[in-house]
């Protein structure tokens, strides 16, 4: 569990740093290291004991499949971020922050407890 929130804080960093008009060489070491943790995910989270312990929904087991895919949409978008940072393709170091940007997005939504949501459960609660 640590570990993950590790690797997670860890991808937040790198995209910071992608994000940035930083040199393209760190662009693309970020991209790489982002590949490599981002096919550590579905390790991470392979014992369903870490159900209820964080934001993660119990959807992560119940569709693994797509878990573990949206892990992979995650490293092959990092891996072409990186390859385009190689290339000093800036209109492609942009397009892929953008495809990497909505990868993570698209596991949050489908697999996080959103913190809001959580505060509506709660009034949903109160009003029975
Ligand atoms: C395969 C699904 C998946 C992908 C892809 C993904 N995340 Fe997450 N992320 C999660 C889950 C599940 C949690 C909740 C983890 C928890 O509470 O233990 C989370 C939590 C987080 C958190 C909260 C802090 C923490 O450590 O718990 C941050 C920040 C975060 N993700 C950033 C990112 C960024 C940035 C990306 C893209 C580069 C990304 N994530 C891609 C599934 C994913």
């Amino acid at each position: 569990m640590r570990s993950n929130s590790a690797l997670l804080k860890r991808i937040k960093i790198t995209v910071q740093a992608g994000s940035g008009i930083g040199p393209m060489r760190q662009i693309k070491w970020a991209a790489q290291d982002l590949a490599k943790n981002a096919r550590k995910i579905p390790g991470a989270f392979k014992h369903e004991t870490l159900s209820g312990v964080t934001r993660g929904t119990e959807k992560i087991w119940a569709k693994w499949g797509g878990f573990v895919k949206n892990a992979a949409n995650l490293a092959s978008s990092a891996e072409l971020l990186a390859l385009a940072a190689d290339n000093q393709e800036m209109s492609g170091v942009k397009n892929g922050i953008k495809t990497l940007g909505a990868n993570c997005g698209g596991c949050h939504k489908a697999f996080r407890v959103k913190k809001k949501r959580r505060k509506k459960m709660a009034k949903m609660k109160k009003k029975k």
